[in-house]
């Protein structure tokens, strides 16, 4: 903490430094701005970047990750997937909070360096994985645990757009983006570990795996220890509106959201109720990472969980490359 002394008041000021500042930079802003006591450094590999979000938001651009490094007291990292582990490697090292963009890495060797790194850190590390701050994937979460739809049996879920552009393209070079399960179908494996427990088999099909470069799309079939299966389809390739979607059938009922039809989840369970999106969930997530960096709590989200996230989209991406199921 930073505390900063105006005539008779102290101000505690919690200093978040914004490592990227392209696209989706903005959306965190947006959020980080409501939260009070926050101030911001921001740093870009291009440095007019930092700027033009400095005179969005009232901050310090700084020219580089060091300087930032030195002023701060948490980071953000909003960067290319494939430059995760080894940004968040050092931020962790020099003791900041660190918030890192999903997926962990786009290689699972580098992203158990953030995992061996935050084993001994005494700071709060958490990965995007925002899908847990949307209110029907939370609902839909809890209902599956308090066992309302019974024994969950099949699930289907969908997600996906157009092809995003990112600064240089980088998105379509899955070297640098993981392709569509690391880069998209994360967030839909993470929810499923999340609330179904451990995968046991995927077998998985992708256009752009075996050639690694453009638009994707994928469909992964994953068997869970409880004996659930679920497909997940994700796209770069669909050329309207974002869609997200899911339906999860059970013993005892069943849950479905489409984005594209009903903004409400739809229960058939035996508790039945209506349910309505309440905040934003970047707005959730940031001020959640926020409040546990301030508290020194362990973030609500381990690093343990995003790990295990990049380890099942790495078995996605090998069977599609393989055409060969991948056993846990
Ligand atoms: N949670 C979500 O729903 C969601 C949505 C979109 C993007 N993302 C994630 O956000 C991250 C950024 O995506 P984006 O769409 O903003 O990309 P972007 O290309 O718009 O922005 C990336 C920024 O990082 C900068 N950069 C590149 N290398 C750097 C380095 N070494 N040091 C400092 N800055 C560097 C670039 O100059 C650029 O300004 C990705 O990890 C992406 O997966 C998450």
């Amino acid at each position: 903490m930073h505390y900063a002394y105006s005539g008779d008041i102290i101000e505690f000021m919690f200093k978040i430094g914004v490592v990227g500042t392209g696209r989706l930079s903005r959306v965190h802003l947006r959020h980080l701005s409501r939260i009070p006591d926050l101030s911001f450094h921001f740093y870009d590999q291009e440095f007019d970047r930092a700027q033009e979000l400095a005179s969005e938001y009232p901050g310090t651009a700084v020219r580089s990750f060091d300087e930032l490094l030195a002023e701060v007291d948490a980071v953000d990292i909003i960067v290319p997937n494939d430059l995760h582990a080894e940004i968040a490697v050092k931020a962790i090292e020099a003791g900041k909070h660190t918030f890192l963009e999903k997926p962990l890495d786009v290689s699972v060797v580098n992203a158990k360096r953030v995992v061996e790194a935050a084993k001994s850190a005494p700071v709060t590390i958490q990965v995007g994985h925002v899908l847990r701050y949307f209110s029907m994937y939370r609902k839909a979460h809890d209902l599956v645990q308090s066992g309302a739809v019974g024994k969950p049996a099949a699930i289907r879920m969908t997600r996906g757009g157009g092809m995003p552009g990112g600064e240089s393209g980088w998105f379509a070079d899955h070297a640098r983006s993981g392709g569509i399960f690391m880069d998209l179908a994360i967030h839909d494996l993470d929810w499923l570990l999340w609330t179904i427990g451990p995968a046991t088999e995927v077998y998985a099909k992708s256009v752009g795996a075996k050639v690694g470069h453009g638009a994707d799309y994928g469909l992964a079939t994953i068997s869970f220890a409880n004996g659930c299966v679920a497909h997940v389809e994700s796209t770069w390739m669909d050329a309207q509106e974002p869609r997200t979607a899911f339906e999860i059938a059970g013993s005892d009922g069943l849950l479905d959201y489409d984005s594209r039809t009903n903004a409400t989840l739809r229960t058939g369970t035996k508790l039945e109720q209506n349910h309505h999106p309440d905040d934003d969930p970047f707005y959730l997530q940031l001020l959640d990472f926020v409040t546990c960096a301030q508290a020194g709590k362990p973030a609500n989200v381990s690093i343990e969980e995003a790990y295990a996230a990049l380890e099942l989209a790495d078995a996605c991406r090998r069977s599609a490359v393989s055409s060969q199921p991948v056993f846990f």
